[in-house]
């Protein structure tokens, strides 16, 4: 008996969760990243799974094992995670953000190392925009899909935060408070969970578990 098999408010539900951060290429050995460990989507996906949920998780560049009962695929660059998100979410009750997927990327790769002797100052490392993979699978999704959305913000929290949940037109909206030494790589999170046609749900600090079986609950009464 796996955890998936386990009755749970989840049973039958497919769920897809991203996590972790992606990165985009400069040349063969350097890249644009970021500081996401992948905590708080490895928690999702461990919950999920315990309430049932057959999981599938999509990880970006992250250095934990996998977590036992899901289907882990791996995707690198915000293309590559766009192109198995996209894939993945077909047919799935619940889809939810939380990679933190560069902004930008690189106009041109290099398909060689970029080398110190090339010029005497460094050449400006022109950018382009990403797709916004989660707006994309808000048009795209099904009947009854249900789609949450992740936000890191280091100031005026929840008025940004309301702001992205209109933008981005996801069911469900996490926003925590990140600064220097808030949330990321840490194993405790605190945050709120904001929805369109509901109050503010406050989490106070406390394990990525538990900030994930909060949005469990609150989805789980969504998808009845
Ligand atoms: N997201 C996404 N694709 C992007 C950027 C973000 O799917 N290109 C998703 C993230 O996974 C997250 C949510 O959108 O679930 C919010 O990400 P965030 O970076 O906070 O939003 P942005 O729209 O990129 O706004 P900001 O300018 O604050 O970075
Ligand atoms: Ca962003």
């Amino acid at each position: 008996l796996t955890r998936g098999d386990l009755p749970g408010d989840l049973a039958g539900r497919r769920v897809v969760i991203s996590a972790g951060g992606t990165r985009e290429a400069i040349d063969p050995v350097r890249f644009i990243g970021n500081r996401s460990s992948g905590l708080q989507g490895y928690a999702l996906a461990r919950t999920a799974a315990a309430r049932g949920a057959r999981v599938t998780l999509v990880s970006a560049n992250v250095a934990l094992p996998d977590p036992a009962g899901t289907q882990t695929v791996r995707a690198s660059s915000a293309e590559e995670l766009r192109k198995a998100m996209i894939e993945a979410a077909d047919g799935a009750d619940v889809v939810v953000m939380t990679a933190a997927v560069a902004d930008f990327r690189p106009a041109d790769y290099r398909d060689f190392k970029i080398k110190k002797s090339e010029s005497a100052e460094p050449e400006p490392i022109r950018l382009v925009k990403n797709p916004d993979i989660l707006a994309e699978l808000v048009r795209r999704r099904g009947a009854g899909q249900v789609i949450v959305g992740f936000a890191a913000e280091t100031d005026n929290v929840l008025e940004h935060g309301r702001a992205k949940l209109a933008r981005k037109g996801c069911d469900m909206l996490v926003v925590n408070q990140v600064g220097a030494d808030l949330a990321f790589g840490r194993p405790d999170n605190a945050a709120v969970v904001l929805t369109a046609d509901a109050a503010p749900v406050e989490v106070p600090r406390g394990p990525k578990e538990a900030l994930a079986d909060v949005v469990w609950d609150l989805v789980a009464a969504r998808l009845e």
